[in-house]
């Protein structure tokens, strides 16, 4: 059994046993995307290009990639209700729940594409998803700062056209960081996919049911929004802006170890990396790049950081339980050191992690399954009769 309840066969089947997408060992700390280890795909692919080796199995060659990058440059505006749809949302909304609505959206603008079992359908919903999230975060980012959405550019890469349209006014031309607009790009690659983790394991399970693909993805995205998930990054910010000084992290480490309070150093630990989670050593070396192209290799929150991950390392409490920085540990300074808002970073998770969601739901439903029905091992009261 797994805590609360037991997997009967019949789930195990369907939405979470088998796949070949992801290969995760964890106590070696090892993590492979259809066989490519991550630090050589962060070292030497594209967002694009691992969301094509994600989707497709292979890595493209020129003339794929070329037709790819095409085709998702070809989807990336949004119909225009969803600026209607955005005028209903208070300025302060947390992102997510826009993100959540706006996805779910695309499943009522797009209502004749829906047919699962129709293999153009399936494939016209993968590039419009991952070709219009960064369309659709970024619109949700500059409504909430009351500024105009900015159109994509064609003219501008993936993840250049997502920094323009978060960062870029109409009065002014393009104007994007090539360094910032890579490390966006590893970001973006580094959240693609993780197995079955509980997002995607949301997406497999509504998948199952033979829902659309837009409504399993808003699915996701809010089982991403947790702190215990993919709200780590935004609470690993709000931790180190809490521990504000150096010279307050072992209170904060003791809280983490005081087995009566409930607080737990966020980015540390992982359901099944018991070893260095690998992305975060990608990411620790994009954080000293990022940080040192901008001149702020000082910056306070960096400093706290890797000196408390020193400190988590050579405690026996973390060292006893394998308790090492994960992907959110690192990821939430270089997205502000980007300009990136606090609240809009799980936002960022989402988006990196589309091509992951869109390819096991293809997966799935690409072979014979069955509708995912956990079952539970049942601890209530035992048959009584109504009181007559
Ligand atoms: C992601 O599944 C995925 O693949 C997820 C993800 C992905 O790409 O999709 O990798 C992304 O979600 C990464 C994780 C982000 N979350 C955080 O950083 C939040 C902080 N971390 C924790 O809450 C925790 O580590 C979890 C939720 C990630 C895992 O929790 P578990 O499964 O309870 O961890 P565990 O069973 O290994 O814990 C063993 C012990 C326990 O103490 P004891 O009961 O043995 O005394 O370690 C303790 C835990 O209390 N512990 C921590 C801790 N994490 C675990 N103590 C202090 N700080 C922590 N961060």
């Amino acid at each position: 059994s797994q805590g609360v309840f037991t997997y009967d066969p019949g789930f195990m089947s369907t939405a979470s046993t088998e796949s070949s997408i992801t290969y995760i060992d964890g106590d070696a700390g090892v993590l492979l995307h259809r066989g490519y280890p991550i630090d050589q795909l962060a070292d030497n692919s594209d967002y694009l290009e691992t969301c094509y080796l994600l989707l497709n199995g292979e890595l493209p060659d020129d003339a794929a990639k070329a037709a790819f990058i095409e085709e998702v440059t070809r989807h990336t505006m949004v119909d225009a209700q969803i600026a209607q749809l955005l005028n209903g949302f208070q300025r302060n909304s947390h992102p997510m729940a826009v993100l959540i609505s706006l996805t779910g959206a695309l499943a009522a603008l797009y209502h004749d594409g829906l047919d699962i079992d129709d293999a153009e359908h399936r494939k016209l919903a993968a590039i419009r998803l991952i070709a219009k999230m960064p369309t659709l975060a970024a619109m949700t980012y500059k409504n909430s700062i009351g500024q105009p959405a900015m159109s994509p550019l064609n003219t501008l890469s993936y993840s250049e056209n997502f920094l323009h349209m978060m960062f870029g006014v109409p009065a002014e031309a393009p104007n994007v960081s090539p360094v910032l607009a890579k490390a966006m790009d590893v970001i973006f690659l580094l959240h693609a996919d993780h197995e079955q983790n509980a997002s995607t394991s949301t997406v497999r399970l509504a998948g199952s049911t033979g829902a659309n693909p837009y409504a399993c993805i808003a699915s996701g995205i809010a089982a991403l929004w947790g702190p215990a998930h993919g709200g780590a990054n935004e609470a690993v910010l709000n931790m180190l802006n809490e521990i504000g000084d150096e010279s307050r992290i072992e209170e904060f480490i003791a809280k983490a170890k005081d087995k009566d309070d409930p607080f737990r150093l966020m980015g540390f630990g992982h359901r099944v990396y018991k070893n260095f989670d690998p992305r975060s050593k990608v990411m620790r070396k994009i954080c000293d790049e990022v940080l040192a192209d901008l001149g702020v290799e000082n910056d306070p929150l960096f400093k706290i950081a890797r000196r408390l991950e020193k400190i988590a390392l050579e405690d026996e409490y973390f060292i006893e339980r394998k308790l090492y920085p994960n992907v959110d540990f690192y990821s939430g300074i270089i997205l502000k050191a980007i300009g990136i808002p606090t609240s809009m970073f799980t936002v960022i998770f989402a988006l990196g992690r589309t091509p992951g969601w869109i390819a096991h739901w293809n997966e799935m439903i690409s072979s014979a399954y069955k509708i995912g029905r956990p079952r539970q091992l049942y601890k209530g009261a035992a048959k009584r009769d109504y009181p007559v």
